[in-house]
C-alpha cells in the first residue's frame, strides 16, 4: 500500500459535489411524497417541483462535467491500491452517467404525458419525447427502477468514503468538506 500527499479539493469541486447531494435528497423526498401519477394527473404542486428540481440537477451535472473537462479531475486523495483506484474511478463515472441518464428518463416520461418541463416556470425547456410516445412511457418505468440502482451506487460510494475516514483514517473525506 502506498499513499500520495493529498492535493487540494477545489472550492468549485466541493460546491458541485455537496449541492448535488442536497438536491438529490430533496428530489428523492419529493419523488416519494408526490401523489401517485395516473393518466389524468396534472403536473401541479409537488409534481411540478419534481420536474423543475430534476431539470436543475441535469443542468448542474452538465455544468459540473464541463467544468471538470476544462479544469481536469481533482486528483484522488489517497491511492490504496491501483485496483481500488480503478474501482473508485469506475464508480464516479457510473454516478455521473446515472445522474444524467436517470433524470432524462423521467423528463422523457413527463414529455410523453404532455407535461411541459421548465426551470421553476421561468425558463421553458425542450420536450424529450412526443406526447403519447411509447418510448417515453417505457423510460418512465425505467426511471422508477433506476431510483434504487442510483441509491445502491451512492450507498457503495458513501461506504467507501466512510471506509477511508474511519478505517484508513486518511484525508479523503475531510478534504472534500467546506472550510478545508
Ligand atoms: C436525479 C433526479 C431525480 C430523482 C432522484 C428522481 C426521483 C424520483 C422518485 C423517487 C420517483 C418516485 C418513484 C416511485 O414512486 O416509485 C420519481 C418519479 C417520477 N419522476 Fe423523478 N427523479 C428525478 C428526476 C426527474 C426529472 C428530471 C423528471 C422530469 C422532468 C422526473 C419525472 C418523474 C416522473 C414523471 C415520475 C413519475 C413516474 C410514474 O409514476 O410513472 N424525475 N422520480
Ligand atoms: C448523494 C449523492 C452523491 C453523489 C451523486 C456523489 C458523487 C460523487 C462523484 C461523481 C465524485 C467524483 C468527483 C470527481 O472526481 O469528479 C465524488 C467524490 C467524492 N465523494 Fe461523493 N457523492 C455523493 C455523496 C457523497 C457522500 C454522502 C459522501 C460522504 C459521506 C461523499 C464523499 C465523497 C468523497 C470523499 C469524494 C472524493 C473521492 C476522492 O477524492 O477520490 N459523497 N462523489
Amino acid at each position: 500500500m502506498h499513499t500520495i500527499t493529498p492535493p487540494e479539493y477545489s472550492a468549485p469541486a466541493k460546491f458541485f459535489h455537496w449541492l448535488t447531494v442536497i438536491l438529490l435528497v430533496i428530489q428523492y423526498s419529493i419523488g416519494w411524497l408526490m401523489p401517485d401519477i395516473g393518466r389524468n394527473t396534472q403536473p401541479l404542486g409537488l409534481i411540478s417541483w419534481h420536474l423543475s428540481i430534476g431539470a436543475l440537477i441535469v443542468l448542474l451535472v452538465m455544468i459540473r462535467l464541463l467544468w471538470r473537462w476544462i479544469h481536469g479531475p481533482t486528483a484522488q486523495a489517497q491511492i490504496v491500491s491501483p485496483r481500488l483506484h480503478r474501482v473508485a474511478q469506475g464508480t464516479h463515472l457510473l454516478l455521473y452517467f446515472l445522474l444524467l441518464a436517470f433524470p432524462l428518463m423521467g423528463w422523457a416520461n413527463a414529455s410523453s404525458r404532455g407535461w411541459p418541463v421548465s426551470l421553476f416556470g421561468v425558463l421553458p425547456l425542450p420536450t424529450l419525447s412526443s406526447k403519447g410516445s411509447r418510448l417515453g412511457h417505457t423510460l418512465g418505468d425505467m426511471h422508477q427502477l433506476l431510483v434504487w440502482v442510483l441509491i445502491a451506487v451512492i450507498a457503495l460510494h458513501v461506504a467507501a468514503a466512510l471506509y477511508h475516514h474511519l478505517i484508513l483514517k486518511d484525508d479523503t473525506l475531510r478534504r472534500t468538506l467546506p472550510g478545508r
